[in-house]
């Protein structure tokens, strides 16, 4: 069975409570009529009721089977205010800014994963993912134990050689703009736990640079050698290895040339990237121009799943994300 539909098979198995926070958004009201109809998940809208009710009559949908939730107005206004409160009382946060800011979705949203009313959430068709991030990293926070929220991309290919059994994972092509060693380090322990949760992979990670083995020297690389050093000792069983280039990870040739004796080199499934730049400019390379299906991003790290969309995103998209985050759910 494909990635995708292991995973939407699962979904079904888990009925989590999933909250679209951009309720009053086309795209994101067809997905929700679509995810009902599949029983992928159960469907919680956000936002003002009348507005949902006259788009989506007007445009044929039917959302019946979704909760409808309007910030603005909700019983749970003064309870997640005053958690609120409490979570962020070092930065000085009043209940009346608290207030305020569950009229935006993309505060209520999260605040309704903490108070357990809800199990993961999916934004960012219409705000940008700093804007859906933010309050996710404020409110829910990390997985004790994690210091790093990051976003891997799951690469599809047709062709099956490549990868694991198609699969490529790519990290952190999402959140840090410029993680440091110890960072670097812990995306790649988080990777690993991702690509075994979602895909069932057996990771073999390749610590990506401009250098293999030393064949360059900058503080750039050294970067990325103290990272693969880290990730070893936080975590011994990991097969990981770098400084190493692309060809080296992924072509057997190269990767026994320029790294003999490695377990990973010329047979890695996740690639590490050494900052968001390259990893984000990789994965839509990979994307536009070798015709690899890009799903994600995929948060990590946090402690309940919230998901970001690109703007670009298609309905089908959306469907999928919920998929995942009722996945990662569990
Ligand atoms: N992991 C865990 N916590 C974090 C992280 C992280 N990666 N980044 C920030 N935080 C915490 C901060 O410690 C802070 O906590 P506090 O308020 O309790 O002290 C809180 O989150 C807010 O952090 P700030 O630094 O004030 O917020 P900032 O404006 O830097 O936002 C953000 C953080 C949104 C993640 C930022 O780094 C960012 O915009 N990253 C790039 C996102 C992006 O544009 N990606 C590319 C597009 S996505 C795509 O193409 C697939």
């Amino acid at each position: 069975m494909e990635l995708l539909d292991q995973i939407k098979v699962r979904a079904r198995q888990l009925q989590n409570r999933i909250v679209l926070a951009e309720g009053t958004e086309l795209r994101t009201l067809k997905a929700a009529e679509i995810i009902i109809n599949e029983k992928l998940a159960r469907v919680i809208l956000l936002g003002n009721p009348e507005t949902i009710e006259e788009i989506t009559f007007k445009e044929g949908i039917n959302v019946s089977g979704a909760e409808i939730i309007d910030p603005a107005t909700d019983e749970k206004r003064q309870q997640y205010a005053e958690m609120m409160v409490e979570i962020r009382k070092s930065k000085g946060l009043t209940i009346q800014e608290a207030l305020a800011s569950l009229n935006d979705p993309l505060v209520f949203g999260p605040m309704m994963i903490k108070a357990g009313d809800a199990d993961g959430e999916i934004a960012g068709a219409i705000n940008a993912t700093g804007d859906v991030l933010r309050p996710a990293l404020q409110y829910v926070k990390t997985l004790p134990g994690v210091s790093v929220v990051s976003g891997v991309f799951f690469m599809l290919f047709k062709d099956k050689s490549v990868g694991d059994n198609g699969v490529l994972v790519f990290a952190d092509c999402a959140v840090m703009p410029d993680p440091d060693e110890r960072q670097l380090a812990e995306i790649a322990v988080t990777t690993a736990k991702t690509a075994k949760a979602i895909a069932g992979i057996e990771p073999r990670i390749a610590m990506l640079s401009f250098s293999t083995k030393g064949s360059a020297k900058h503080p750039l690389v050294n970067k990325v050698v103290n990272a693969t050093q880290i990730a070893r000792e936080m975590d011994p069983t990991l097969l990981i290895d770098g400084e190493m280039q692309l060809d080296a990870a992924l072509v057997e040739a190269v990767g026994q040339l320029k790294s003999p004796g490695s377990k990973v080199a010329g047979r890695a499934n996740v690639l590490v990237f050494p900052g968001l730049e390259s990893a984000n400019i990789g994965y839509k390379l990979v994307q536009r121009l070798a015709g690899a299906e890009a799903i994600g991003p995929i948060l990590q790290g946090m402690a309940a799943p919230i998901n970001d969309l690109s703007r670009g995103c298609s309905v089908s998209d959306i469907v999928n994300m919920v998929a995942i985050t009722s996945n990662q759910a569990g």
